[in-house]
């Protein structure tokens, strides 16, 4: 029979990797409407911002005042690239910090402009410090299936890119599939692995869904012994720098799926519907995941 978890963390990302890639400027009032009708929904972990250069992600660019204005609701995480971004996400006051990383060099210097070593390197130092501060860091681990430059990554270069970030003490490892090119036989075999080496840390799945196999890699990764996962109201979401990384799975359709297998996560579906009702009219493309549609259509 199938293994199943009681309860599912459902960590939303959509006020960051939702909105990263977002052609249409998205106003601070609005995202900060955004944020809180999604904790009003029940979403206790939250990917708010990030803190990195605005000439690259212009939409990012009121990170300081997005974490000052947000309710303080349970661990909302900031994305930084490097020192200058973690200096800057204390300053404004965040305490969960995420960095990221790709596995593919390739990835990460179109990314961040540093070869994966480069980067990690760098990190080391940094998060060394964040942990002497007590904060919580996640880190994001990105291409960890395919890359758009490399093609297919194999599970051993995964495992050793989370295994130095292990070393240096992080609390959790959330691993992406960046370009939704996974299967589910892939996602049970990856996470398989990694829950078993990295039993110390916490585990997140990260998929996008840019081949709808998002929801069956969850299913998979379930299997596995996973029980945390980022997702994004509306299906939002893409990084600028994966040509092809279309949207996250939808948090609506995950915690849809979630219920109907009687597996808690504590937040209403229909109520994140109304958070992207919110978010809808703001951005460039129709939002058409399966139960928004169904929410608009009053049967949600
Ligand atoms: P760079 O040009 O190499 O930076 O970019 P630099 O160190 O040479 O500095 C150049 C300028 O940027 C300087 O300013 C720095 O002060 C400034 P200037 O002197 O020209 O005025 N700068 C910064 N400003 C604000 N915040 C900072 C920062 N750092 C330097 N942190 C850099 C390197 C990392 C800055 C750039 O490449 C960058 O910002 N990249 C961001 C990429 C990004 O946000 N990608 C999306 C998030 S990752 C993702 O979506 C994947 C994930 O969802 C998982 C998955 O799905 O795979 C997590
Ligand atoms: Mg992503």
């Amino acid at each position: 029979m199938f293994s199943l978890p009681k309860n599912v963390t459902i960590i939303e990302v959509g006020p960051r990797d939702g909105l990263q890639n977002e052609k249409n400027h998205v106003d601070e009032n609005d995202k900060l409407d955004f944020i809180h009708s999604l904790q009003a929904a029940g979403i206790k972990e939250m990917e708010l911002t990030s803190f990195v250069s605005p000439k690259w992600v212009p939409q990012m660019a009121d990170a300081k005042n997005i974490v000052a204005k947000t309710k303080k609701i349970g661990r909302q995480f900031v994305l930084v690239p490097n020192e200058k971004g973690a200096d800057l996400a204390i300053e404004a006051g965040a305490e969960s910090i995420a960095v990221f990383v790709g596995v593919s060099n390739t990835f990460n210097k179109k990314n961040i402009n540093r070869t994966t070593v480069e980067s990690l390197d760098a990190l080391e130092p940094v998060i060394s410090k964040l942990k002497r501060d007590s904060l919580f860091v996640r880190a994001c681990i990105s291409t960890a299936f395919y890359c758009p430059y490399e093609g297919k990554i194999e599970k051993e270069e995964v495992s050793d890119l989370c295994r130095r970030f292990v070393s240096m003490g992080v609390d959790e490892l959330s691993v992406a599939d960046t370009i939704g090119m996974a299967n589910p036989v892939e996602s049970y075999d990856l996470f398989n692995l990694l829950k078993e080496q990295f039993p110390q840390v916490l585990l997140t799945a990260h998929f996008h869904d840019t081949r709808k196999m998002a929801i069956a890699n969850i299913f998979a990764a379930l299997q596995a012994g996973i029980d945390r996962f980022d997702t994004s109201a509306g299906g939002l979401g893409g990084c600028p720098f994966a040509p092809g990384a279309t949207g996250n799975v939808a948090t609506e359709d995950v915690v849809h799926m979630l219920d109907s297998l009687g597996i808690e996560t504590g937040i209403s579906v229909e109520k994140i519907c109304e958070a992207v009702g919110m978010i809808a009219p703001l951005v460039s493309h129709p939002i058409d995941t399966g139960l928004y549609k169904m929410h608009k259509n009053r049967s949600c």
